[in-house]
């Protein structure tokens, strides 16, 4: 099944694996893409990985994350988005945007000095206690973001996926924990995903019906018990898929935690089976509840594992990251029955500031 086609809406994907998205640190200091970021993808793309996801794409300056991330804020960027969409479609590997806002996990600066989310509450991890968004503030960013997907798709991005997990901006408003609102955008879980359905609405009135938009989504917040603190649930999660399924999202790629909660997200050391793919059984509760491809990410790493996702109803597609970093044809590497396993260690060393890399 590993190498068995799937659609995502109209989109033939070659295989089942997916490149999640993965921060390089690669782009100019404004955000401006570079054919560094490029040669990573062609590499992807030329070892036959179906789907390339690139990394967090920041679609206002205000909710930039981290240095050297790169921006899609601007029409400036679009010719050299479509130099590297250039560079993947000389393979049969597709290729789509991944749109954030930093929220509130946007880093300060000097032109940016105000952190911005749903409600005003302090991020434990970095002190910061973000601004709580005015209405009209909300809308903006909806403007943004459906800009974002305009600029993607004039790219020749094969679609965009809105980043919904990890503790960004679209990851604070569907969890009760990071918004406290009791207007229109908080509260329900309905009001809660508000802002990502009208979102959606915007791209389509803007690029029209066939622009794939997948969604990453958190399905836990990632806090232990201990904390106290209750964040969003898997049940949330299923019933926000339910939504997003049903205002044209095409695919969902299941992940978890956000930075106050610790290494949930990235877990370290999954040097056996059973600490493989930490999500699924979240993904499975989700792919139970909606038709669209879910897609799995966090810890996959044998080829048993991945297997055993697809044939038993965890996932459609097998999604990776880290294992990515240091095996590049890690695809190719198991079609011709080379590799049982990805040698990725989840030492996660790999984040690192001057330029991802493995140093295992
Ligand atoms: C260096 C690095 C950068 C990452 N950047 C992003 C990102 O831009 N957007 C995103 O959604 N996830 C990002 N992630 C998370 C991964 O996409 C993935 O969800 C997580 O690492 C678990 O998958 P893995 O075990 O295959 O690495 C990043 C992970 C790493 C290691």
């Amino acid at each position: 099944m590993l190498f068995e086609p799937i659609k995502i809406a109209d989109l033939e994907i070659q295989n089942r694996f997916v490149r999640s998205a993965t921060h390089e640190w690669l782009a100019e200091d404004d955000g401006a893409p570079t054919p560094m970021i490029g040669d990573i993808y062609e590499e992807l793309a030329s070892n036959e990985v179906g789907l390339i996801i690139t990394g967090y794409s920041y679609v206002n300056p205000s909710g930039k994350s981290s240095e050297f991330q790169q921006g899609i804020y601007d029409d400036r960027f679009i010719e050299p988005y479509r130099q590297i969409t250039f560079r993947v479609h000389k393979y049969k590997s597709k290729i789509v945007l991944q749109i954030v806002h930093g929220g509130r996990q946007s880093r300060i600066s000097t032109e940016d000095p105000v952190v911005f989310a749903p409600s005003a509450v302090t991020d434990s991890s970095s002190g910061i206690t973000p601004v709580e968004m005015s209405e009209s503030h909300i809308l903006e960013t909806i403007e943004d973001f459906a800009n974002a997907a305009r600029r993607a798709k004039e790219a020749g991005f094969d679609g965009v996926q809105l980043h919904c997990a990890h503790g960004f901006l679209l990851s604070n408003f569907i969890s009760p924990y990071t918004n406290r609102r009791t207007d229109r955008w908080g509260g329900t879980v309905e009001n809660r995903t508000r802002i990502i359905v009208e979102i959606i609405q915007r791209i389509r009135e803007m690029v029209g019906a066939d622009l794939p938009i997948l969604v990453k989504l958190n399905s836990t917040d990632g806090f232990d018990a201990i904390s106290g603190k209750v964040g969003l649930t898997p049940e949330d999660a299923v019933e926000i898929a339910k939504i997003l399924e049903n205002n044209t999202v095409c695919a969902i790629e299941v992940s978890g935690g956000i930075m106050e909660s610790g290494e949930v997200m990235s877990q370290p050391a999954i040097d056996s089976m059973e600490k493989e793919a930490y999500f699924k059984q979240y993904a499975r509760m989700i792919k139970s509840a909606v038709n669209i491809p879910v897609i799995l990410v966090g810890g996959i790493r044998t080829r048993s594992v991945m297997e055993s996702l697809l044939k038993e109803g965890y996932a459609d597609m097998v999604s990776m990251s880290r294992p990515f970093i240091n095996e590049p044809e890690l695809v190719m590497k198991l079609k011709q029955g080379k590799i049982e396993g990805v040698s990725c260690v989840s030492c996660n060393r790999c984040f690192d500031p001057n330029g991802i890399k493995c140093y295992h």
